[in-house]
Formats: structure tokens, sequence, C-alpha cells
């Protein structure tokens, strides 16, 4: 692949990123240079080449399963491992997605809207470890708030955790895992050496270690005395197997938890905190939601508050303008083209979710928070990608989607929040990699008031 970068600094993302800049406008810039599609070049990884139109979305989430596989090497396999569905090709893919996937679906999901309820009433009450009730006068740090939220959904759903006590282990694991994978040793696989014990890469290989053992023990113990009926996705898997009659390993299982635990973590978080951040800036969307969620009443059961349209809206648009996830990469196995640019095998291609999400040709005014574009009409696949497209489509968007819904109803229905002056007005903050997921590139404080 001739990637026609002599211009661009060799490792301008890595630049980029240190700079501050984020992936919207640095894709913008690749852009108004090259036109689309056009390369980028990751340190250590090779390049991709991108399109932000959605001819090319439907292009690359229409291409043959078997003609794609994720990227390799990929900066993510030290965190989620190479077992991991988020790493699986070919039919190892189809088999691995035929097994996890039932665990998502809708009716299942459905069956966790009270635990979504509940884990975001005991963050407001103040009843989770660390956190302080929501009260006129306290000032609410949303990412640590949502983080906590999302995580007791997820251990809850995934591993049936139910004591505090064992929350309290997990969290403290799953917390020092990804604080433990920085920037630099996602970016650099060079970084990614031992130093007796002392090197950010020890500290990420222990940290991982002690989450294991976490994992592995739940997984033990529940083969030793299966849940009868168990609604947890590990309680599923154990009792199902894969379609050739054999059970996963417990290694196998190992890595598919820690990847639910990681992909379904933090991106959900961060959503959640653009969601609040975006409603509270924007009057006319604060007072519409309200009175669709007054109408709704105080006592709507979650699967009444997730089809509200207007609080639907507001989640697409929340997903629309900061895509926690704004790449999507696929790595061919065979010739394929790309906006009539012919690619080779072992080449990459890749989808500019915030260049897609701000298409012209599609959106109006794409710089402005306005959730009513989503009521006036329905956007195709490939004009709206926040999940990805395609075989490979986000496993976890139904419960993401429904978290997302009936957390943010949750908390405007308890209490009143307003934004500190100076993130009510001007830029939002940027948006950058945080682990797996970008998200606001500092904190976006809250005040409670009466
Ligand atoms: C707002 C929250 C979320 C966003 C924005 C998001 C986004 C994405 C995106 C863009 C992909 C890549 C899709 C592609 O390659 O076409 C993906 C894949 C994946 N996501 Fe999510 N995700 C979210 C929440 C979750 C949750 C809650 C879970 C599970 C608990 C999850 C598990 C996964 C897995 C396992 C994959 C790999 C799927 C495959 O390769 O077959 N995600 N996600």
């Amino acid at each position: 692949m001739d990637d026609g970068l002599p211009s661009v600094p060799r490792f301008a993302v890595l630049h980029a990123l240190a700079a501050g800049v984020d992936f919207e406008r640095y894709f913008r810039w690749r852009r108004s240079r090259a036109g689309d599609p056009f390369f980028v070049r990751f340190p250590g990884f090779g390049s991709a080449l991108f399109t932000g139109t959605p001819a090319g979305a439907r292009e690359i989430f229409r291409a043959p399963p078997d003609l794609t596989e994720p990227p390799r090497p990929n900066p993510i396999e030290p965190m989620v491992g190479t077992a991991s569905l988020i790493l699986a090709a070919g039919a190892r893919h189809r088999r691995d997605r035929t097994l996890l996937a039932p665990a998502f679906h809708g009716a299942r999901i459905r069956a966790y809207g009270e635990l979504i309820g509940d884990s975001a009433d005991d963050e407001i009450s103040g009843d989770t470890a660390g956190s302080t009730a929501w009260r006129p006068g306290v000032r609410v740090d949303s990412r640590a708030a949502a983080r906590s939220i999302t995580l007791r959904v997820i251990l809850t759903a995934v591993f049936g955790v139910d004591s505090d006590e064992r929350r309290g282990e997990y969290t403290a694991a799953v917390t020092e895992f990804l604080t433990a994978f920085s920037g630099p040793l996602m970016l650099v696989p060079a970084l990614r050496r031992g130093l007796f014990g002392q090197a950010p890469w020890d500290r990420f290989v222990a940290a991982r270690a002690r989450l294991d053992r976490l994992i592995h023990a739940d997984i033990a113990r529940r083969r030793g005395a299966p849940r009868p009926a168990s609604t947890d996705i590990l309680g599923l898997l154990l009792s199902t197997g894969y379609d050739d009659g054999t059970a996963i390993s417990d290694n196998d299982l190992c890595e598919q938890l820690r990847t639910l635990l990681v992909a379904g973590h933090e991106t959900t978080a961060t959503s959640l905190v653009w969601a609040l951040f975006h409603v509270h800036r924007e009057p006319a969307v604060l007072e519409r939601l309200r009175a669709e969620l007054r109408a709704a009443g105080p006592g709507a059961h979650p699967a009444e508050l997730a089809r509200l349209p207007y609080l639907d809206a507001v989640c697409q648009e929340t997903l629309r303008l900061h895509p926690a996830v704004p790449i999507v990469l696929r790595r061919l196995t065979g010739p394929f083209e790309l906006r009539g640019v012919a690619l080779a095998a072992g080449d990459t291609m890749g989808v500019a979710v915030p260049l897609l999400h701000s298409d012209s040709g599609v959106w109006q005014d794409p710089e402005r928070f306005r959730p009513e574009r989503f009521l006036e009409r329905r956007y195709s696949p490939f004009e709206f990608a926040p999940f990805g497209g395609g075989h490979r489509r986000c496993v976890g968007a139904t419960l993401a989607e429904y978290e997302l819904r009936i957390v943010l109803a949750r908390i405007l229905d308890r209490v009143r929040l307003t934004l500190p002056p100076r993130y009510a007005r001007g830029r939002a903050p940027l948006s950058v990699p945080h682990n797996i997921a970008t998200g606001p590139h500092r904190s976006i404080p809250f005040d409670v008031v009466a």
C-alpha cells in the first residue's frame, strides 16, 4: 500500500494526542489535506485508510466478513487478551459471537432495568463505597460517579456480584487495571517490557493478574455450584457451550469476561457524562426532557423510560457528537477497494466516526447539540454508527443504550444539577483517549442545587 504520507510527521498521531488535540480535529486536519479517503499512520501499528462518508462506511460495514479481521498488532490486546471477541476473526469470531450475543439480547437486557435504576439511586444517595450523597451544595465529579454506576451495573450483570465486599474487591482491581494501562503503553509497543518489577508494564501485568485471580475464583465457584436459573452473563456462558457441543475453557472465559468489563464500563460512563453535560448547557433541552419525564411519572418502569422519544433522541445526539469509540478498524485478508483506492491483504481501513457524524450531506448544523434531529428523521446505519457496524457491531449496544436512558432519567428525576459557569458556556472540553474509549480530557463537575 502506498500511503502517500511523506508530509505527515512519523509520530503525528502521538503528537496530536499528546498535545491534547482530539480525534475529530485530527481527522479533519488530515482530510483537509488529503480529501476522503485519507491515510493516517499509527506509530508502531502502521497506516490505515480512513473514510468519514456514509458511502465509505457502507463499503466497510458491508465488506464480506471473511475478508476482514481486527487490526494486528492491536493496541488493546494486552488489556482484553488474545481470546477476546474483539480480536477474534473468521470462524472463531462467528463461534464466539454466537456464544456471547444471546447474553445481550433485548429480553435479557430488560431484566437488568431494576439493577440499573438501583445503581443510579445508590450513587445519588451516597450508598456506594467512597461516594457522597448528592445533597444541595455538593459538587459531583461526574466522571467518578458515572464510572461507579456503570461498573456496578457491569459487575452485577456479568458476574452476578451481589455483596459489597466482593464489589469492593472488583472495583479496586478494575480501577487499578484500567489506570495501569496508560496511553503510552497502548500506543508504544516498545514500552511493553518489564524492568525488575518497576516499569509501567510490570505494574500493568501485576494489576491484570490481580483482576484475573478474582475472575478465575468466580468461574471456579460457579462451575462447582451453578446458580439455578442464573440471569447473569457468567451463569449463561457456563450453562451453554459452543455450537459444536464443546465448552469454553476457563482461560478463554476469563478473557471474554475481562473484555466485557473493559468494553462495557468506560464507554457507557463517558457517554453518560457527555449527556449530562449537554443537557445542562441547553435549558430548552433540559426543560423538554423534564416535561417528558414528568408526564411518564416518577414511578415509570425502566422499560417505559427506555421508550420515551425525547430521552431517546437526547441519548442518540450525545452518541453522535461524542462517539466513545471514534475509530472502527478492519484489516484486510484479501484485495479490496475503498472509495476507489485499491488495498491489498494486510492493509487496514477504518471509519472515522466523528467525521461520519458531522458529514455536511447528512447533518445540518453538525456542531450543535440538537436532539430534535433524531425526531425529524431516521438515519441509516451508515450515517449514524456510534456502535460500529456489520457483523462486528458492538455486542453490548442494547445494554449501553438501555443503561444510558435509565440512568439519565433517574438522575434528572431525583436531583437538580447545574454546571459551574466555566463549563456552562464556551467550548466543550476536548475528547481524548481513556483506555478503550475517549472522554472529556478533564472531569466535568456539577453542583447539586435545591
Ligand atoms: C456507549 C457505550 C458503547 C459504545 C459507544 C461502544 C462502541 C463499540 C464499537 C464502536 C465497537 C466496534 C464495532 C465494530 O467494529 O464495528 C464495539 C465493539 C464491542 N463492544 Fe461496545 N460500545 C459500548 C458499550 C459496550 C458494552 C456495554 C459492552 C458489553 C458489556 C460492549 C462490548 C463490546 C464488544 C465485546 C465488542 C466487540 C464486538 C465484536 O468484535 O464482535 N460495548 N463497541
